[in-house]
């Protein structure tokens, strides 16, 4: 296993398999004719390749198209899929994109591990129908980002890209052009942006870049971006090592008994203060060195004690009840999923250009540009708040074993954030929500939430919540699928968790 230097975050202590895709080829193959082309009306440098593809890759009966977003040298791969039930009285149907973590990580794991209208067999060969895939009433697009990862590529020669904001930047033109040009019947949304782990990083990011540039350009398509769904996100990493100790020392996240013994959670709890100084240290003066010395100081005093312990047959970061099946990732399934996408009819159906000669879940390079730059270290609170504080809802999520993005450090920043909701929602107690499994209606973990004006007369009021899923690690949707669907479907139509 690797020590340092990728230590904290959602998928950091790994080594990726490999990095055959980035960067390759300038190609003299262009897209193959069974692509339509789009040409973006506000950048000659931008356009949308797509095509249909029929259920033989993707077990499902609604429509769906895959292609890449061309933005000069970078090329993104997206896969989307319209809502199994259309509001028929709607004039615009809501949407919802999907970000896997890492960084470096494929929204393909999110896709056919977890939420996905197909799920991946047991065989690795082939896709079975998931009832409760996320685009039951949204269409549903996941993207991998940035350039560099899973099936999205960059020109041969070309940096790869190295932080959140930067992703972001394209994401934002990717989404202009998606809403407007390709699919027009969600220009009006309303847009969901949802993902997992580090996409605590991507998503605020993404989010406030889609504000402001909304903003800046009034006369241009707007992206009609309601709120963002962030599922054991990697927002503050300070936070995140805090919760190791509460998550490893409790039976809070749900067990019986504490994972760690005594000696061991006396040592991380000596530790804390150190780490939490230097994590502060990195907040206020970003500078790569800085964090890079307080990441190892809380590697080597709180995190190590249990990441140097997770590969396979070790212990799980993602679920501290459940065993590690394959290094890096735990999940068996993730394996299959890049032996599925690694044959040649997918590669084929998909138009996937002959230079890629192999897909990974995992890009090893963009966490490497992700860590040189200092992405990982790094706070996302003041983009959550410039959301809060432009009305955008936000909704934090988070399954109760996971470790590697824990409850317990969501709940201490969730508090902590200034902003005009604070006192509200600090003052409130979280409360058990309700759902249906197996037809039993039961507690399925806790929420709480304020709903605040954020304008002087504007009434729009802005909803800020933290619902958490007992018996879920990291992957909820792969956890808990029917609770997974249900929250979202809440969360889309407004309703409470009560
Ligand atoms: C593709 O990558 C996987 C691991 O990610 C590796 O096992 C396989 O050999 C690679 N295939 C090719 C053709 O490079
Ligand atoms: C997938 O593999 C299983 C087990 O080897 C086999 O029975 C099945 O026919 C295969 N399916 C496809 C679509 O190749
Ligand atoms: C505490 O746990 C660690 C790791 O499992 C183990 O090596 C150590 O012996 C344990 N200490 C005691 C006092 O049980
Ligand atoms: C689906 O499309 C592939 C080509 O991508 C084609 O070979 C196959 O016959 C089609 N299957 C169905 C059921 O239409
Ligand atoms: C990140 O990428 C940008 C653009 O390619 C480059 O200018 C910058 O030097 C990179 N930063 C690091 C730390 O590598």
């Amino acid at each position: 296993m690797r020590p340092s230097p990728l230590p904290l975050l959602a998928f950091a202590s790994l080594a990726w398999a490999s990095i055959q895709q980035v960067p390759m080829g300038q190609h003299d193959t262009e897209a193959p004719s069974d692509f339509a082309v789009y040409q973006s009306d506000v950048s000659p440098s931008h356009s949308i390749r797509i095509k249909r593809q029929n259920s033989t890759l993707c077990d499902t009966t609604v429509d769906q198209y895959t292609g890449w977003l061309d933005v000069g040298y970078k090329h993104l791969f997206f896969w989307y899929f319209a809502a199994e039930e259309v509001a028929s009285d709607a004039d615009s149907s809501p949407l919802a994109l999907w970000l896997t973590g890492g960084p470096g990580g494929s929204s393909m794991l999110g896709m056919l591990q977890e939420l996905g209208p197909c799920l991946i067999n047991d065989h690795g060969n082939g896709t079975r129908y998931n009832p409760y895939g996320w685009n039951r009433k949204t269409a549903l697009v996941f993207v991998d980002q940035p350039a560099g990862v899973g099936f999205s590529y960059l020109d041969e020669g070309e940096p790869v890209p190295n932080n959140s904001f930067s992703s972001a930047a394209d994401m934002q033109v990717f989404l202009q052009m998606f809403v407007s040009q390709v699919f027009p019947q969600h220009a009006d949304g309303p847009l969901v942006i949802t993902g997992e782990s580090y996409a605590g990083h991507y998503l605020p990011t993404l989010g406030a870049e889609i504000v402001r540039q909304n903003k800046l350009h009034p006369k241009q398509a707007q992206v009609p971006l309601k709120s963002l769904a962030i599922g054991n996100g990697y927002v503050s990493p300070l936070d995140t090592a805090f919760g190791y100790w509460e998550t490893l020392c409790t039976t809070n996240p749900g067990v019986k008994e504490p994972v760690f013994n005594a000696t061991r959670c006396d040592i991380m709890a000596t530790n804390m203060p150190r780490c939490l100084d230097v994590a502060k240290t990195c907040y206020n003066h970003p500078d790569p060195a800085i964090c890079a010395a307080a990441e190892k100081v809380c590697w080597d005093g709180v995190i190590s004690w249990y990441d140097s312990e997770s590969y396979a047959g070790g212990r799980n970061r993602f679920d501290i009840t459940a065993p590690c099946d394959i290094d890096d990732f735990c999940y068996a399934n993730t394996a299959l999923i890049e032996e599925y996408l690694n044959l040649p009819p997918i590669f084929a159906a998909l138009g996937v250009p002959p230079f890629l000669k192999n897909f990974t879940v995992g890009s090893d390079a963009v966490a490497e540009a992700f860590t040189l730059s200092n992405d990982l270290g790094i706070s996302m609170i003041p983009e959550v708040q410039y959301l809060l504080a432009s009305q955008i809802d936000i909704l934090i999520y988070q399954g109760n074993l996971d470790l590697a993005c824990n409850t317990a450090g969501a709940k201490r920043w969730t508090n902590a954030m200034p902003w005009k909701g604070q006192p509200a929602f600090a003052a409130k107690n979280l409360v058990p929500w309700t759902s249906v499994v197996d037809g039993k209606e039961m507690e399925v973990g806790m929420w709480k939430e304020v709903n605040i004006q954020m304008i002087d007369g504007d009434e729009k009021m802005t909803r800020f919540a933290l619902v958490t899923i007992d018996g879920s690690g990291h992957m909820v949707p792969q956890d808990q699928p029917e609770v997974a669907l249900d929250m979202l479907n809440r969360w889309l139509a407004g309703e409470s968790f009560k």
